[in-house]
């Protein structure tokens, strides 16, 4: 569904992201992972059209991502949770969730649409009318996700979701993207630590300075010493995760 084939960066003359090649599959949860700096952050904003590749292919569905805008990326079925989150702070919680239904009219109603993504984050609704600068970091995090989700896009790019986030709350988080797969979509996470990455992940590719370095499984990486020791992660025993 989503492919890069070859995708070269360069920011300025520093070459960010190099030679990389992707996928994401129909109801996929793909995570990519590797250490502050690696290019994960500019991965995600070069498939949205913020950041324009010097080389390489990046496709959606058949259709070409490369020189479209951001707004035409979304309005394609792309959802986005930047890093920073992007909550609006003037915008109260329901007004935000609101917006992103605006942004793509799908088959489905506005109504729906934010049915959705609370019944994803059930513990949103209580905050409703708060404005977006009255959120904790963790609550701007969940509430970004769900307003990617309103946007009703085919797959979801998330940056760090679960950065800031008590670890209580982790599994919920979690959970919530799993049951977003259950709705047919697929997600493009991006993550810093390895136990950040949920059990049930399709796929995993480990970046490290620009450059994929690894692609398998979640299990293959939690006790592999080598790629551990690249991305900064510590080898954890079973139940020790989060
Ligand atoms: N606008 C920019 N100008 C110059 N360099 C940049 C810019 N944006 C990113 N970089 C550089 O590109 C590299 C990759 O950064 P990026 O933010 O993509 O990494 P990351 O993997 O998301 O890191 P983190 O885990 O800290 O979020 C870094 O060396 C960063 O300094
Ligand atoms: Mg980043």
């Amino acid at each position: 569904m989503l492919t890069l084939d070859r995708v070269h960066v360069f920011i300025e003359t520093s070459h960010i992201l190099k030679d990389v090649g992707l996928t994401v599959g129909e109801r996929e949860f793909v995570c990519v992972i590797g250490r502050n700096g690696a290019g994960k952050t500019t991965l995600l904003r070069t498939i949205m059209g913020y950041v324009p590749p010097q080389a390489g292919a990046i496709t959606f569905r058949g259709r070409n991502l490369v020189g479209a805008s951001p707004s035409a990326v979304a309005q394609m079925g792309l959802g986005f949770s930047p890093e920073d989150s992007g909550v609006f702070g003037s915008l109260t919680v329901a007004e935000n969730i609101a917006m992103a239904t605006w942004t793509r009219p799908t088959t489905r109603s506005a109504h729906e649409r934010i049915a959705l993504a609370y019944t994803i984050f059930p513990g949103l609704k209580q905050y409703a009318r708060r404005k977006g600068t009255q959120l904790s970091g963790g609550e701007r995090k969940m509430l970004s996700i769900a307003r990617a989700l309103a946007l009703d896009p085919e797959c979801l790019l998330l940056d760090e979701p679960f950065e800031g986030l008590s670890p209580a709350i982790i599994p919920t988080i979690s959970e919530g993207m799993h049951a977003i797969t259950q709705t047919g979509r697929s997600i493009l996470l991006a993550a810093s630590n390895i136990h950040h990455v949920p059990d049930y992940a399709d796929r995993l590719y480990v970046l490290e300075r620009g450059e994929i370095i690894f692609i398998g499984k979640p299990a293959e990486v939690y006790h592999n010493e080598h790629l551990l020791g690249i991305i900064g992660g510590m080898p954890l025993g079973p139940g020790e995760r989060f």
